[in-house]
């Protein structure tokens, strides 16, 4: 994300270049959550006297809890835009267990603090996925035009704001021309660029699921396993599964009451999950990979349907639990850790099954292939415009230039909390 030009909200600055608009000194009116009321709702220039957008972000100073970390902080931007580079304007970014664990120091990409945006002290702003609108074009731009919807490339970019100047707009943004916004919305395509592709690779990349579904000649999909169902991964997978043909067990965890429980398994089936059973279920003393074939697999044997995958958000006795399942010779991969419990794995899976663990970070797999991800973004959003793929449930939260901060530090502070009803996003209305 390139600097963005701070300045007092009337006084107009000529400006000798584009970089030197970025680096103006700063009157920064940082709104934290215990100040007046009065300066969160100050006077606004949407587009100021000469043409300065006015902008908000999140923004932290240091590592923490978000509600203790996060503040507001306002700014322009300059109407002139480098030549490499675009004005956005956001219209939804959603709110990650990433971006909160990045917040509180325990992500494994640490934070840069910088003070582009003219915060007093160094800042970082959070949030690694948006969708954006782009306002205005620099002269050296080619794949994005005004009107057109933009998706950050790859992570890192600080989403949690109303407005951003990206630079090298043709390699960090992934582009979605005004004349293909149909069937998307901003919330589904903000969610495309992370929790699909995640799912995408795991599902293709550890056991080539599909030719065993080909090899069994029955005509019916090979199986693989996940926890943490419900997660916007673990939905991703169960819709891309059932795509490519292939049949899932889904673990969740149950809700407060059998009524609840069972509408979470009907809305994963309806997905297209082949079967659904809750932690406690899969826990049960005597619950053994026998058990499972014969009441889940419609008794399979392991030979015509050997189970080979598990995809494992949770960790802890859940990871283990989905390990047990697994045939010989599986596979699981570990890419969240919700429970923040370790993975203790006994010996015996390891020597007499021999089960092998891995882990899968989707931010190094887009390092080393970016045209690969680019891809897997632009598949993603096809199937959404179509109809084959549906994003998770939202728990949208309006952002505004009124909103108070409180509301804003309060929707990333909840989203470690289980149970929800659905993925945190800021949805920007009258920005
Ligand atoms: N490695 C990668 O490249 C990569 C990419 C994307 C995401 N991730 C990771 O994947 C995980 C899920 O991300 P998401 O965006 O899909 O999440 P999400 O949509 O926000 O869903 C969170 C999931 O975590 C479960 N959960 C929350 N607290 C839990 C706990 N204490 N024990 C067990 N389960 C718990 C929730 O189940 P309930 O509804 O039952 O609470 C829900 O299924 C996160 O850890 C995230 O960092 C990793």
């Amino acid at each position: 994300m390139a600097a963005h030009l701070v300045r007092p909200a009337r006084l107009p600055m000529r400006t000798a270049s584009p970089l030197a608009a970025a680096w103006r000194p700063a009157t920064q009116s940082r709104i934290s959550a215990r100040q007046s009321p009065m300066l969160q709702t100050a006077v606004r220039y949407k587009s100021g006297p000469y043409g300065y957008t006015q902008a908000k972000a999140l923004v932290f100073s240091k590592t923490g809890e978000p509600a203790d970390v996060l503040s507001v902080h306002t700014h322009s931007i300059s109407p002139s835009v480098p030549p490499s580079a675009v004005l956005l304007r956001t219209l939804a970014a959603p709110v990650n267990p990433a971006d909160v664990n990045t917040v509180q120091g325990t992500y494994g990409a640490k934070p840069t603090f910088s003070s582009l945006i003219g915060t007093a002290e160094p800042s970082s702003v959070p949030g690694s996925e948006a969708c954006f609108e782009v306002v205005s074009v620099g002269s050296g731009v080619t794949t994005l035009k005004r009107g057109d919807w933009a998706l950050p490339a790859s992570p890192g970019l600080g989403t949690w704001r109303t407005h951003a100047i990206v630079e090298d707009a043709d390699t960090a943004l992934v582009g979605i021309s005004k004349d293909k916004l149909e069937g998307l919305t901003p919330e589904a395509a903000a969610t495309s660029t992370v929790n699909p592709c995640t799912a995408w690779r795991m599902l293709r990349d550890y056991v080539d699921l599909v030719e065993l579904s080909v090899r069994s000649g029955t005509g019916a999909g090979a199986w693989f396993l996940q926890n943490g169902a419900n997660s916007g991964v673990g939905r991703a997978a169960i819709q891309l599964g059932k795509l490519w043909g292939l049949r899932s067990i889904n673990v969740v965890r149950a809700r407060d009451t059998p009524e609840a429980t069972a509408a979470l398994k009907q809305e994963l089936t309806d997905l297209g999950a082949t079967v659904v059973i809750t932690e406690d279920e899969l826990q049960e003393r005597g619950f053994s990979s026998g058990r499972l074939r014969k009441e889940l697999m419609g008794g399979e044997s392991e030979k015509e349907s050997p189970l080979l995958l598990a995809l494992n958000c949770v960790g802890g006795r859940p990871a283990l639990g989905l390990a047990k399942c697994l045939s010989d010779g599986g596979k699981m991969v570990t890419y969240g850790a919700m429970a923040k419990q370790p993975l203790t794995i006994p010996a015996g899976l390891l020597i007499f099954r021999d089960l092998s663990f891995h882990g899968f970070w989707f931010s190094r797999w887009g390092k080393v292939d970016p045209a690969g991800r680019r891809q897997t973004v632009e598949t993603v959003l096809d199937l959404m415009r179509t109809g084959k793929f549906k994003p998770g449930p939202a728990d949208t939260v309006e952002w505004t230039w009124d909103t108070p901060a409180e509301t804003l530090q309060q929707a990333v502070a909840g989203t470690l909390d289980g149970f929800r009803s659905g993925k945190g996003i800021f949805v920007f209305k009258d920005t």
